[in-house]
């Protein structure tokens, strides 16, 4: 399974600090951003990660990240979006890199307290589709959301004005081959985007996508200043990407809480 990081967009939602560089290259704690989703994919074994950037600042990730021995990866390649047009259009540009094989994604911005390995392994052990890791937050308008009918995921929504749940899909997300065919088909949103939740609804209306609840603490740094702030603590306090030592045993605390 290929290994794809988004880190484009405005960063808009943290102006200015994002005025002159890229969100994901902004400090948490004691490290950039972007090195939590690649901590991230390198504890579930994805060890062929592409990273999707865009801006000015684009530059900067090469130089910072280099060839990922550092950070025990195979193969780290980088592509450019021109704009911001959403992030299943960044999915997309992975096609060349990713080709036939299977895809974890995480948005650069999403740092977790705990692992995905029991996520990714469940995802391998699944004969096709897609599954999005879901999360309780108190603020489920700021984020895609899930609506169920008992077990049943039913609909995404896109920050809904009301949320019909307070399950937030998180920024990562696992795709078989066929995701790039269905992000030819989307249409772009009312705000020009091809939007994630409208892939992730056509992997539903297929009948193929599944859903875990995020075992740790889920931080979408890119949501607001306060949420940043918010995230850096965490990593402080907590630490980030826990390997569990006892993967059948409790998870790390707290347990499928995002900050929201
Ligand atoms: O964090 C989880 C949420 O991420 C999901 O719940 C939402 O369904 C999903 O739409 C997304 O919402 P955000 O409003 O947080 O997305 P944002 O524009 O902040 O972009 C998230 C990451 O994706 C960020 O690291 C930048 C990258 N990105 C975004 C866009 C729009 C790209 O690489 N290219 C893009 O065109």
């Amino acid at each position: 399974m290929k290994g794809v990081i988004l880190a484009g967009g405005t960063g808009s939602r943290l102006d200015p600090l994002t005025r002159v560089t890229n969100k994901q290259l902004l400090p948490v704690f004691d490290k950039p951003m972007i090195y939590y989703p690649i901590e991230t994919l390198v504890n579930a074994g994805v060890t062929e990660i592409l990273i999707v950037t865009s801006g000015s600042s684009a530059g900067d990730f090469l130089q910072l990240l280099g060839n990922g021995r550092e950070f025990g990866i195979d193969h780290l390649g980088y592509t450019y979006q021109e704009g911001a047009g959403g992030i299943a259009e960044a999915i997309g540009l992975a096609e060349p890199f990713v080709g036939r094989d299977r895809m974890l994604v995480i948005l650069g911005d999403n740092i977790i307290g705990g692992n995905i390995v029991q996520a990714a392994r469940r995802f391998e052990a699944q004969p096709s589709g897609a599954k999005v890791l879901l999360t309780e937050v108190e603020n489920p308008q700021a984020y895609g959301v899930a609506e169920l009918d008992g077990d049943r995921i039913v609909q995404f929504i896109e920050k809904p004005e009301r949320p019909p749940s307070n399950l937030a899909v998180t920024g990562i997300y696992f795709y078989d081959e066929n995701a790039f065919d269905l992000v030819r088909q989307l249409d772009r949103s009312a705000r020009g985007e091809l939007e994630v939740t409208d892939l992730n609804n056509a992997y539903l209306a297929r009948g193929e996508m599944t859903h875990d609840l995020l075992e740790g603490y889920w931080a979408d740094c890119g949501e607001s200043i306060e949420h940043y702030l918010q995230a850096c603590n965490l990593v402080a306090e907590q630490g980030a990407n826990r390997i569990n030592p006892n993967p059948s045993g409790p998870a790390p605390s707290p347990v499928g809480r995002g900050l929201g």
